[in-house]
């Protein structure tokens, strides 16, 4: 009997690991970078829904349905969003952070991990509220990127139902977004900021020189490692004195929390110093020394 429950437990071990390479040779997506009891927790919830007793039941269904896969997939990568989520991060945005940037041209910004859209549209709206007729002058590239194709598709399809506006007021629904039916369509001079594209974060960034990356609750489904990787991706992919702003709910460790200065904790904006050139004790530069300093005093 306890040799059964052994041989059991280890099969099941087995079909774990033969999920995650199925997953990432059938759709692409690379497990490896998610935590484990994350991953047993979404699996789980397919397995109930398929009614399959374990994970070598599963990968029979899996066998048999492939469209599964997709299923499978939308669990994984669980899109919940909002407009403006996040009160106080929005008014830092609003209010310091864009202000700041504004002030040179262009401004490349990265929403990694967009879900439906709401993100890049939040920015893209605050860039019209912040600049008005003054946008025209202006070189503002809002880059919007997920790994879920689906959800893509709604972000840049941009029409919402009245209960997913819940963050934004009633002048900033009627100023950027059209009526239609029951549906509130992005209008399309907020809506051409934004490139979007699909993109795994577990690859290397699509764009560099960012002033601005923005990847909040996305990374609370990586294991430690992928999460320090994807940081330090951001960080190669900033301009020096670029932002990132992370979630509320997490936090930078191990070498991205060194290299990044904190400039807001409370709303989670880090930013990539500056390199200047350092002058010797007798005030000559040294052109080839380069020091680091953090310019969060600036803000
Ligand atoms: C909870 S949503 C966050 C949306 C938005 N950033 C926000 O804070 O409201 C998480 C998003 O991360 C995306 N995601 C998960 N794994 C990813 C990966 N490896 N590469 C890119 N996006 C990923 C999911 O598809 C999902 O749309």
């Amino acid at each position: 009997m306890e040799n059964t429950k052994e041989l059991e437990d280890f099969l099941e071990k087995v079909a774990f690991q033969k999920l995650k390479k199925m997953l990432f040779e059938n759709v692409g997506l690379n497990c490896d970078g998610y935590r484990d009891e994350y991953l047993r927790r979404r699996f789980d919830v397919r397995l109930k829904a398929t009614g399959s007793q374990n994970y070598s039941k599963y990968i029979i269904y899996l066998k048999k349905n492939p469209g599964e896969y997709q299923q499978l997939l939308n669990d994984l990568t669980i899109n919940y969003t909002m407009f403006m989520r996040d009160n106080d991060v929005y008014l830092y945005l609003e209010k310091i952070l864009l202000p700041k940037l504004f002030a040179s041209n262009p401004v490349r910004i990265w929403s990694a991990g967009c879900a439906s859209g709401e993100e890049p549209y939040s920015l893209a709206i605050l860039a019209h509220k912040i600049l008005g007729e003054k946008i025209k002058n202006h070189q503002i590239s809002i880059f919007a990127s997920d790994i879920d194709k689906d959800a893509l598709l709604k972000a840049v399809k941009g029409e919402y139902q009245k209960k997913q506006l819940c963050g934004l007021s009633e002048g900033i629904v009627n100023e950027y977004f059209t009526k239609i039916g029951e549906t509130y369509r992005v209008r399309d001079f907020v809506r051409s900021l934004i490139h979007f594209e699909q993109h795994d974060l577990m690859k290397e960034p699509l764009r560099r020189n960012l002033d601005l990356i923005l990847c909040r609750n996305v990374m609370i489904y990586f294991a430690k490692e992928s999460q320090q990787l994807i940081h330090m991706n951001f960080y190669n992919a900033l301009r020096e004195g670029g932002y990132l702003i992370t979630g509320k709910a997490e936090m930078l460790s191990g070498e991205p929390s060194r290299k990044f200065a904190v400039v807001d904790i409370r709303t989670r904006v880090y930013q990539k110093p500056k390199q200047v050139n350092v002058v010797d004790q007798i005030g000559i530069i040294q052109p080839n020394t380069k020091i680091t300093v953090w310019d969060f005093k600036e803000i």
